[in-house]
């Protein structure tokens, strides 16, 4: 299983599954959720409202619609709130429970974007380690899944990824 970094547009990617940081309702909201049901059209929140919501670190699967992305994985990620509250935990399980739902369906590829350090606050350089060390352990047992990128929006939090890659 090979992981990567890189920056753009997430919703632009011609991989099998991109990763949504969704809210617990799933009918959208701001960040990349936005440009997510943006770019992949009305249909999207139609299926979306019938999968009756999602819990702060689980995972749903849907259809891509007009993505070049076959499948969207829907997780939540938690609200930063200093790190006491589980926070590490409830993050490490929503990249464990998108990659788990993703060889599901046999996929080759997923992108994940940066989950909850945007709008939640999770501090990026932590989140990043706990993307890189959750992505490495189910490379133990990865099924279908060879390929995971990192699909970072800005040069900065790419820059973090590919130091901590190494
Ligand atoms: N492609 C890749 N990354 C993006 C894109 C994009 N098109 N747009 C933004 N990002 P956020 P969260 C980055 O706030 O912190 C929503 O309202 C962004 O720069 O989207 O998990 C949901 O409905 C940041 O690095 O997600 C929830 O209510 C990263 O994506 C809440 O926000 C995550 O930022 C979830 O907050």
């Amino acid at each position: 299983m090979q992981l990567s970094a890189i920056q753009g547009d997430i919703t632009t990617l011609a991989v099998d599954v991109i990763v949504n940081a969704a809210n617990s309702s799933l009918l959208g909201g701001g960040g990349v959720d936005g440009a997510i049901h943006r770019a992949a059209g009305p249909d999207l929140v139609a299926e979306c409202g019938l999968l009756g919501g999602c819990k702060t670190g689980e995972a749903k699967l849907t259809g891509g619609y007009r993505l070049p992305a076959k499948y969207i994985v829907h997780t939540v990620g938690p609200v930063w709130r200093g790190g006491d509250e589980g926070e590490p935990a409830l993050l490490a399980s929503c990249y464990r429970r998108s990659l788990e739902l993703a060889a599901s369906r046999s996929v080759v590829s997923i992108a994940f974007p940066c989950i909850s350090t945007g709008i939640f606050g999770y501090p990026l350089r932590a989140a990043a380690q706990i993307a890189i060390d959750t992505a490495r352990a189910h490379a133990a047992d990865p099924g279908s899944i060879e390929q995971v990128v990192f699909c970072c929006f800005s040069a900065a939090d790419l820059a973090v990824y590919r130091e901590l890659l190494g």
